[in-house]
């Protein structure tokens, strides 16, 4: 029986590119479930969007001196691009900021309020009279009071990863003017969770089935009670509140997007010109809901999201099942935009195919424990098992017989090898259905990995190249077989790699795309002629990886501190100085500052230096590294200032792994210029440097376009 599907995929925020962590995370096992569910003739709709409001947005826009809708919309075409070039599926990837949604997210907003489910509460929160405006939480900072970490959020200190009430914090600024704020009243609206929770308890009785991380973070949130919760804010970026008295006031980003889901339908609907079209998947009790989503949001899928529809409207369906993964980390960490660990997608796309990404992304997925990505395990997978397994086989089979028939050869009598092939391929298209049913994207990779070995073996064991001059009847019928096997891994592995196995199925003489599961178990019919074979997949190597990457990943700035200075012998413009460089041990450089600093003026200084720069003899010294200094259109020359930072403390710069080489070319030093911008601080694309991902770097003796060398 043809069921509905309805797919919603978190709404990614549009105020960043996307990386690995958000497709391993999410779109991807989302795509892999679409299109397995489009193959087996279930009527999906899968929709989702950018999440275009809220305080890290107008957070983004203030940093980068520009307004939220720029950002916006910067990342919402990024977005939509990325998303296309991985090939995830949609039928529709919108916004949150279109009118179709807000009419709706009013609407709903309305609705529970006239059903008293939301209801207003004066709070005390943190005014700053110098903007003249309420600060949410991610605009203020203070003195953290567990670990007396300065620069700690209102919501959270990165330091010691407490979640904190922002009042407690100590020494609080307006992150925006410096100013200290001031305790006011405020009106906001709540939602009353508490009165869906026993509607909640019992639907959730009936989710046994959904994984045990989903259900332990919906518990853990059940347990400690469900409290009202603010869903407007005082600030002028979002969708106006709809409500008498709060005009000024705009709904909280959670409760608009989750929304997204029911509006993006309606949109989809519309753009189909058949606008009741939506119901079939939100009303008809044959549909079942999936929503696919990282961890950290499952609280607003399982309780704030349901709890939201059953307010508005019982007659909408509710989740069916929210297979959430763990995070994908890089070398143990999670990736994240504001610590700038990640590899980025749209960096990504320029170097590999995207069926390459889906590959290890899938066979190294989250599902249920972390994974960490490795360039080492990506190339070597790619090198061992898609290229060597898989694309090795198809090849094989492929070059093979479109060189000596040209044609799909005919089968005579099968042995027992054959038969126990085409047993293989029947168990394979049960096995992978049943993992791809239950979002066991993994295993199901896994079985259809097993087949292309087998592939392999069988062609290994019937040896057709000795066939072709001794029994060419067997020769035909051994490529049929093996022909068979190609066909239907290329419908098995079509969910998981779409672009490369359209190009199989091409090369095998189909004019049609692969439309059905059952396209796996298809007849062969003799005589069809073959495409000629390409390539599917390229070798990589690991030096090549590193070595196009962030010119600045390979630079290895840290902090040093100088010890002793004097004056090079042979050279009078020039210093030699040792340095500290903590861990990393002292060393002797030699650097020309003496026309701009006096010695007593560098001794106990800390300086930035590139350690890993290729050692060069300066007038008979060796010189191990070179320290930063900027030099503006004046001519002032003035050494980059890390403030009272550790000797040894690794400089950075968020979004850019690090990841020094072990001796850098001065050639390859120069292809990452840094500048000093206007605040004087010291940039590098448009970033600034950072130590241990806090301070950031200055000289303001020099003025702005100084350039760093
Ligand atoms: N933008 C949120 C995030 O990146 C996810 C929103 S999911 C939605 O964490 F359903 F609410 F849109
Ligand atoms: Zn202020």
């Amino acid at each position: 029986m043809v069921k509905k599907i309805f797919i919603g995929v978190a709404w990614p925020y549009a105020n960043g590119s996307l990386h690995l962590g958000h497709i391993a995370g999410c779109y991807l096992p989302a795509d892999i479930f679409a299109r397995y569910n489009r193959l087996i003739g279930n009527d999906v709709l899968m929709v989702s969007g950018s999440d275009e409001h809220g305080t890290p947005i107008t957070i983004t826009a203030d940093k980068e001196h520009t307004t939220p809708q720029a950002i916006v919309d910067h990342y919402h075409k990024e977005h939509t691009d990325n998303m296309k070039k991985l090939g995830i599926s949609f039928d529709l990837f919108t916004r949150t900021t279109t009118t179709n949604h807000e009419t709706i997210v009013q609407e709903i907003f309305l609705i529970l309020y006239q059903k008293n489910y939301i209801h207003r509460k004066s709070i005390d929160a943190l005014y700053c009279p110098t903007c003249a405006r309420f600060l949410p939480d991610r605009y203020v900072e203070g003195t953290c009071p567990y670990c007396q970490k300065e620069g700690a959020r209102g919501d959270q200190c990165d330091n010691c990863g407490k979640l904190l009430d922002t009042f407690e914090l100590l020494k609080v600024k307006c992150k925006v003017c410096g100013g200290t704020p001031v305790k006011q009243k405020t009106e906001h609206l709540f939602v009353a969770l508490s009165a869906f929770e026993s509607k909640l308890i019992n639907w959730l009785e009936g989710k046994k089935y959904w994984k045990a991380n989903v259900l332990k973070f919906t518990n853990n949130w059940l347990q400690n009670g469900l409290h009202d919760r603010a869903i407007t804010r005082d600030i002028s970026w979002g969708i106006k509140v709809p409500v008498f008295g709060f005009e000024q006031k705009r709904i909280y980003v959670w409760f608009d997007a989750v929304i997204g889901y029911l509006s993006a339908s309606k949109e989809w609907s519309k753009l189909q010109k058949e606008p009741a079209k939506w119901q079939e998947w939100w009303r008809d009790s044959n549909a079942n809901h999936y929503y696919f989503l990282a961890k950290d949001n499952i609280p607003f899928h399982s309780i704030i999201w349901p709890s939201i529809l059953m307010g508005y409207d019982e007659t909408l369906n509710l989740p069916y099942n929210i297979p959430a993964n763990e995070y994908l980390t890089l070398k143990g960490e999670q990736f994240s935009k504001s610590r700038g660990v990640g590899i980025w997608v749209p960096e990504l796309l320029k170097r590999f195919d995207s069926d390459v990404i889906r590959y290890y992304l899938s066979i190294n997925m989250p599902e249920n424990k972390d994974a960490d990505w490795t360039w080492n395990d990506f190339v070597s997978k790619n090198n061992d098992e898609l290229l060597g397994t898989y694309g090795n086989f198809i090849h094989r089979v492929i070059t093979f017989t479109s060189k000596n028939f040209g044609a799909i050869p005919k089968a005579a009598t099968l042995t027992e090898i054959d038969k126990e092939a085409l047993h293989n391929i029947h168990d394979t298209h049960r096995e992978v259905g049943e993992a791809l049913t239950q979002c066991a994207f993994k295993k199901g990779l896994r079985t259809v990995m097993n087949l292309a070995q087998y592939g392999n073996v069988y062609f290994d064991h019937t040896q057709p190249w000795i066939l072709l001059k001794t029994d060419i009847e067997r020769c035909k019928t051994v490529l049929h077989i093996s022909l068979k096997l190609v066909q239907a891994l290329a419908v098995y592995m079509s969910p998981y790699l779409p672009f490369s196995s359209e190009r199989v199925w091409e090369m095998l003489g189909h004019t049609d795309p692969i439309k059905h599961w059952d396209d796996a178990i298809r007849e062969l019919h003799h005589g069809t002629p073959l495409q000629t074979p390409t390539l599917l997949f390229k070798k990589l190597e690991l030096t090549d990886i590193v070595t196009t990457t962030d010119p600045f990943s390979k630079l290895d700035l840290r902090v040093a501190k100088i010890l002793e200075v004097s004056d090079h012998p042979k050279a009078d413009k020039l210093y030699i100085m040792q340095v500290d460089l903590g861990p990393l041990g002292k060393r002797t450089i030699v650097a020309g500052m003496k026309p701009y600093y006096k010695k007593q003026e560098l001794a106990g200084k800390s300086i930035v230096m590139v350690t890993n720069l290729k050692p060069a003899v300066i007038r008979g010294v060796e010189s191990k590294g070179m320290l930063l200094a900027a030099t503006d259109a004046d001519h002032v020359v003035s050494l980059l200032d890390p403030g009272n930072s550790s000797p040894g403390a690794e400089v950075g710069i968020d979004g850019i792994a690090r990841e020094p080489v072990p001796v850098l070319e001065f050639e390859a030093f120069t292809q990452a210029p840094m500048t000093i911008d206007a605040k004087g601080q010291a940039i590098y694309n448009g970033k600034p440097l950072k130590i241990k991902e806090t301070t950031v770097i200055t000289d303001r003796a020099v003025k702005e376009g100084a350039k760093v060398s």
